[in-house]
């Protein structure tokens, strides 16, 4: 496929994958979500991906939902985009290695619930959050109000969803939206380290730490301690990843990865 809107680059087992329509602040359209599924299903299928980063073009991360293309839908039409980026940004956050969202700028509406959907998000000192669909007589339609609660909270997340009020970066980190701040020129470097601080360590781990703890969340305590107990003992045995990383330890050594 050809891609128009995303701008993905492979560098060392990290996806950087840009999203760049800067003429419409990267609005989310019916074009975008064809490219993104595109993507996520041949990053899920490339077993060297160990990670990945989100980050847009200009001085938006995603401005939302592409308003121009939603203006004229009908009902049906307005419930089956609001699925369509459901199911996409259930896939994201499903990818089998970390997925993080380097946040640039606006991250509003349908792109702070892109956000959300990735597992962590780093800011720019100058980005800006917010859920202004109020403002247009409408409400999230990507999950947004099922993932804001549970990252911040019911409070929060209902202040944000009614009044629509637009916070920056430090209020993000002091709410627990994003996980940490940096200066501008510094998010992608801030990101990268961050992405390669989890390529460092055991593969097979990082994806089933992240496997584990996402189902975990939306199963029972009991059903989730049972899954990781599972994925626990399958780390061990002759020639396993759990085998290679305690024998470096205790023979003072770094671990070879296979
Ligand atoms: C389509 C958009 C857009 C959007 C910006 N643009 N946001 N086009 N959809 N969500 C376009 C503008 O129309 C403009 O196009 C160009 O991008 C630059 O935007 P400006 O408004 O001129 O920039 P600025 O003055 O810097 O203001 C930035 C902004 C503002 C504060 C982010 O653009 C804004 O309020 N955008 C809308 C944010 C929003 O309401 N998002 C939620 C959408 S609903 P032209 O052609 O005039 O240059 C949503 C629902 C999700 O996301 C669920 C769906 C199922």
């Amino acid at each position: 496929m050809t891609y128009n809107i995303l701008q993905p680059v492979t560098e060392n087992g990290i996806a950087i994958v840009t999203i760049s329509r800067p003429q419409a602040l990267n609005a989310l359209n019916t074009a975008f979500f064809e490219e993104m599924n595109h993507l996520i299903a041949s990053l899920a299928a490339d077993n060297s991906i160990r990670a990945m980063i989100l980050t847009g073009a200009g001085k938006a991360f995603v401005a939302g939902a592409d308003i121009a293309e939603m203006v004229h839908k009908s009902a049906e039409e307005g419930s089956d985009f609001g699925r369509l980026g459901q199911r996409t940004f259930d896939a994201l956050g499903n990818l089998p290695f970390p997925v993080i969202a380097a946040i640039n700028g606006f991250a509003l509406g349908g792109g702070l619930e892109l956000a959300m959907a990735c597992d962590f998000r780093i800011a720019s000192s100058k980005a800006k959050f917010g859920q202004p669909e109020v403002n247009l007589g409408l409400i999230t339609g990507y999950a947004g109000s099922q993932r804001l609660p549970r990252l911040v909270g019911l409070a929060d997340a209902l202040y944000l969803l009614t009044t629509a009020e637009i916070i920056g970066a430090d209020d993000a980190l002091r709410i627990g939206l994003v996980q940490k701040v940096c200066e501008p020129e510094m998010l992608m470097e801030e990101t990268l380290r961050l992405a390669r601080q989890i390529t460092a360590k055991g593969p097979q781990a990082v994806r089933k730490i992240k496997m584990v703890t996402r189902q975990g969340l939306n199963s029972s305590f009991g059903e989730g301690s049972e899954l990781e107990a599972v994925h626990f003992g399958s780390l061990f045995g002759p020639g396993s990843e759990g085998e290679e990383g305690m024998k470096a330890f205790l023979e003072k050594r770094t671990p070879q990865w296979n």
